[in-house]
């Protein structure tokens, strides 16, 4: 019988999002006919831009022919892409990446639990509590922690606890650490770090010569105008050597269901061979991207490089708009009815306090058999997160209202 990789019976039963998905299909054997509002997963509900979907049907019928037909194509990404996204996302803010330090993929969650790969087992992990639960899930996958303890810690990993008196954001760990997880605008609590507290993280990790794995699937709810928050961790001086940023099309530009994102890597970010020699990452990055994946779709990245026309920009901000009135509807609308409420001013996520002391998954438990509204569990996030609630705003817009009329009924 072959043998398991026992790391993962380390690991919590199920996936956050899968558990969710089980709580209601339960509800849904006893109430067939339940309307369900559903402010979960963080899953867009509106169109793509009309300039991705026509640049798709155009690639569509590339491949129709045998004259422009494409097979393979190169694993990192078509230029066409990798140089849109130089341009428009870093050049633009006066950063400066070259198109062949951005490796396209199916989606930051891949590319955020895969990076783990081309580091060292013995390397002491830094992940916020809440958290988003794939940086921490992969690292407990790759044996990279202890066990889980009874207060819901698994040992060997350096929590960041981002509680309402540190305006969630995490603060330096007191001992060294190897690898920082961050997430700005954070999933779930919705906090944006400014340039000084980016700033604060650089300046750590080359002192302790750590690396910061920096995902910004989120930049794009940056309030417009803001200059003090970052979009990139690149905006700060010396990132370029110790940092690797995440991005996304998902939640910039509705591709969850299509699948595209991208890392960062410059050229300039190493780490330490066992021999003490200072290796760079981004060969290591380059030979697992290109042993272990064959390219995303050209369809898809013809899709993506679509939002970088004069058309695609404005139809991604009229997108976000819509998400971000709803967010605003979903804040104003329960901190009248008297919640206390966080997040959703850059970022698309409403972090709420649980009513009372009401534990997180008492607090969905009610708000699914009450009134069929689905949120996240906070402490699903990390034991931090217990005593709060994430609701999304990237529903439908009447969905939307109406949940936040349901939830006041109730409050
Ligand atoms: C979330 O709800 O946290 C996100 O949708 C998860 C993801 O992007 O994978």
């Amino acid at each position: 019988m072959a043998n398991i990789n026992d790391n993962y019976l380390k690991l919590p039963g199920s996936y956050l999002f899968a558990e969710i998905a089980h709580r209601i299909t339960n509800y849904r054997k006893a109430h067939a006919d339940a309307d369900i509002i559903r402010l979960g997963i963080g899953d867009v509900t509106r169109p793509l831009p009309m300039a991705s979907i026509r640049a798709m049907h155009a690639a569509v019928d590339e491949m129709a022919d045998a004259a422009t037909f494409r097979g393979y194509g190169p694993e990192q990404g078509y230029d066409f892409l990798r140089e849109s996204i130089a341009e428009h996302s870093y050049a633009m803010r006066g950063v400066s990446i070259e198109p062949d330090e951005i490796f396209i993929s199916d989606g930051a969650k891949s590319d955020c639990g895969n990076i783990q790969e081309i580091f060292g087992q013995d390397n002491r992990i830094a992940i916020t509590d809440p958290v988003y639960p794939v940086y921490l899930d992969t690292n407990v996958m790759a044996g990279r922690t202890g066990e889980l303890q009874e207060n819901g810690y698994f040992s060997g990993v350096t929590y960041l606890p981002c509680r309402a008196e540190n305006h969630f954001l995490p603060q330096l760990p007191k001992e060294h650490v190897d690898l920082i997880y961050l997430c700005s605008p954070n999933n779930p609590t919705g906090a944006a770090m400014s340039r000084s507290d980016l700033a604060a993280w650089v300046a750590y990790a080359r002192e302790q010569e750590a690396v910061i794995l920096f995902d910004a699937a989120y930049e794009a709810y940056i309030e417009a105008g803001n200059a003090d928050i970052p979009h990139s961790i690149y905006e700060i001086d010396g990132a370029k050597e110790v940092a690797i940023e995440f991005r996304s099309f998902s939640k910039t530009a509705g591709f969850t269901g299509t699948r595209c994102g991208y890392v960062v890597l410059p050229k300039t970010v190493k780490g330490r061979a066992k021999d003490g020699r200072h290796v760079p990452l981004h060969p290591l990055w380059n030979r697992r991207h290109t042993t272990k994946f064959n390219g995303t779709s050209y369809i898809v990245q013809r899709g993506a490089a679509a939002i970088y026309t004069e058309e695609g920009q404005a139809q991604v901000r009229a997108l976000i708009a819509y998400y971000m009135e709803n967010a605003r509807i979903i804040r104003e609308g329960l901190q009248k009815a008297g919640l206390t409420v966080y997040g959703g001013v850059h970022s698309p996520y409403i972090w709420l306090k649980t009513p009372g002391s009401m534990l997180s998954w008492d607090f969905f438990d009610q708000l699914l058999q009450e009134v069929q509204v689905i949120g996240t569990p906070g402490v699903g996030f990390g034991p931090c997160g217990e005593g709060y609630f994430r609701l999304t705003a990237f529903g439908d817009r009447e969905r939307t209202q109406e949940a936040v009329e349901r939830i006041r009924a109730l409050a």
